[in-house]
C-alpha cells in the first residue's frame, strides 16, 4: 500500500522530524486557549442570576454545611459516580463519615456500596448516622431529604440530583435566582453520552416542593465519534480509588498508571532486544523506564499527602509478541495516547493551580515529551519492517485510537479537579486531538 502524502512516520524516517517541537506548538495553542477563556466562557449575560452562595474561594461547590434539614444528620456526603475518570468524586462532605458507627469497617463498606450508580442516577447524597447508612438518589429522595426547597443551594442540589452539573466560577454554567414559588437555575447536562455526545445548557424552574421544570435549553457541545476507549493491554482496572478529595484520587490513579508504564517499558525493552532494535532505541527505552519510576514515586507521594491510597498496577506476564503486535500497541498507546498525554502534561505544567502538582508536572511533562518522541522513533523503525497489509492495519489502529480519544475527551473533567490539576476543558482537549490528527497526516 502506498501513502498519498508523507505521514509523520515517513518524515521522521527521512529526516528525524522534530516531534518534540511539533508537540510544543500544539501545547502552546491549547494553553493559550485555556488562559484566553479566563476559566469562564460566558458569552451571554444572566441578569439577577448569581453563583451558589456556597462556592468557595477555590471555586468548589460545598452546600452541605448551610443546609437546614427537616431531620438533622450527623454526617452527609455529596457523591458523584462520574465516568470521566472512573472514580467516585466526593463533591462535599460534612461531619465525620462513620464517626459514631459501632463497626467502622462495615459502615465504610456500606458507604462505598451506596455510591454505586442506580437506575435513579449517579449523583447521591449518602448519610451515615450511627450504624445507619442511607443513599439518597434521584429527585424524589433529594426532596424527601431536603424538605421545602427554600434556599438557592437546595434548588441547586435538586437539579444536581437529576444529573445536572453544578459548578462555581461562571454564571453561564451554573447559577440561581429566586422567583415566585421557587428558584430558577442555570445548569448543564450531558444529554447523550454516545454517538454523538451532546451537552446542553438549561434554565430550570425548581418549585418549593422540589419539582423541576425546563424553561429553556440550548446545545453547547456536540461530539461525534465512537465511545469506547482501548485500555492498555493486560493492565487490569483499578480495584477502587480511595481518598477524601477528587485531586487526591486523581493523583492516586495517575500514580498507578505511571507505575504501569514502568512495566510497559520493561516489556518493550525485552521485545525490542528480541527484534534486534538499535542500541539508541534501547537506551531511550531504558531511560524512559527510569523516568516512569520517578513519576510513579512523585505522583504517589502527592496522592498520599492528600490522604489517597495508591494501588499497585496489576499486569499479568505474557510471552514476547511479534513486530505487528508491538507496532499496533505502539500506534495506540504511544503515537496517540502518550502524544496526547505529553501535550496535556505541558498544559498542566502551566495551568495547574495546585502548586506542588504544577512543579511536579514541569519536570514530568518534559520527560513525557521525550516518551512521545520515542513512540514515533519506534514507529519509524518498526513499521517499515512490516508488510503492506500489516502497515495498513497499524494505520487503521492509529485512526481508531484517535476516534476513541476524541470521544473520551469530549466530557469536561470535574471542575475542581480541572482547576487544581490544570486539565484542559473538553473544548481545548478536543482541539489538541484534532491537531494531533492533522499532524499525524
Ligand atoms: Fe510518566
Ligand atoms: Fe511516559
Amino acid at each position: 500500500m502506498s501513502r498519498s502524502s508523507p505521514s509523520l512516520i515517513d518524515l521522521i524516517a527521512a529526516q528525524r522530524a522534530p516531534v518534540v517541537r511539533m508537540l510544543r506548538v500544539i501545547a502552546g495553542a491549547s494553553i493559550a486557549a485555556t488562559l484566553g477563556a479566563g476559566c469562564a466562557d460566558s458569552h451571554f449575560s444572566h441578569p439577577d442570576f448569581v453563583e451558589s452562595p456556597s462556592c468557595t474561594e477555590s471555586h468548589a461547590w460545598q452546600p452541605l454545611d448551610a443546609l437546614d434539614l427537616p431531620a438533622p444528620r450527623t454526617h452527609l456526603a455529596l457523591v458523584a459516580n462520574t465516568q470521566v475518570l472512573t472514580v467516585v468524586t466526593v463533591v462535599d462532605e460534612t461531619g465525620t463519615r462513620c464517626g459514631d458507627a459501632t463497626d467502622a469497617t462495615t459502615c465504610t463498606e456500606a458507604f462505598d456500596a451506596a455510591t454505586i450508580p442506580t437506575s435513579e442516577g449517579a449523583h447521591h447524597v449518602v448519610s451515615t448516622d450511627g450504624d445507619r447508612v442511607e443513599a439518597w438518589t434521584g429527585r424524589a429522595r433529594f426532596a424527601e431529604l431536603l424538605g421545602t426547597i427554600d434556599t438557592p443551594d437546595e434548588a441547586l442540589m435538586m437539579v444536581w440530583s437529576e444529573g445536572f452539573t453544578v459548578e462555581c466560577g461562571s454564571v453561564s454554567r451554573s447559577a440561581v435566582r429566586e422567583v415566585e414559588g421557587g428558584f430558577e437555575v442555570i445548569a448543564r447536562k450531558t444529554v447523550r453520552d454516545c454517538n454523538p455526545i451532546v451537552t446542553r445548557r438549561f434554565v430550570l424552574f425548581v418549585s418549593s416542593a422540589g419539582e423541576i421544570e425546563e424553561i429553556a435549553s440550548e446545545e453547547v457541545e456536540r461530539m461525534d465519534g465512537a465511545c469506547a476507549g482501548r485500555r492498555p493491554e493486560g493492565l487490569e482496572p483499578a480495584r477502587g480509588v480511595r481518598g477524601p478529595s477528587a485531586v487526591g484520587r486523581y493523583l492516586a490513579e495517575i500514580a498507578r498508571l505511571e507505575a504501569s508504564a514502568v512495566i510497559a517499558f520493561e516489556v518493550m525493552e525485552r521485545e525490542l532486544l528480541a527484534l534486534g532494535a538499535p542500541e539508541a532505541l534501547l537506551r531511550a527505552v531504558r531511560e524512559a523506564r527510569a523516568d516512569e519510576v520517578r513519576h510513579a514515586e512523585v505522583m504517589g507521594a502527592l496522592a498520599r499527602a492528600r490522604g489517597a491510597r495508591v494501588e499497585a498496577p496489576v499486569v499479568p506476564s505474557r510471552p514476547l509478541r511479534d513486530a505487528l503486535a508491538i507496532a499496533l500497541e505502539n500506534a495506540v498507546e504511544g503515537c496517540v495516547r502518550e502524544t496526547f498525554g505529553a501535550i496535556v502534561g505541558l498544559h498542566q505544567a502551566t495551568c495547574a493551580q495546585d502548586p506542588a502538582l504544577r512543579d511536579a508536572m514541569r519536570v514530568i511533562a518534559e520527560d513525557e515529551l521525550r516518551h512521545a518522541d520515542l513512540s514515533w522513533q519506534l514507529a519509524a523503525w518498526l513499521e517499515p519492517r512490516l508488510d503492506d497489509a500489516a502497515r495498513a492495519e497499524v494505520d487503521r489502529a492509529r485512526a481508531r485510537a484517535l476516534v476513541a480519544l476524541r470521544a473520551e475527551v469530549a466530557i469536561d473533567p470535574d471542575p475542581e479537579l480541572a482547576r487544581a490539576a490544570g486539565l484542559p476543558s473538553a473544548r481545548v482537549a478536543t482541539e489538541i486531538v484534532e491537531r494531533i490528527a492533522r499532524s499525524i497526516g
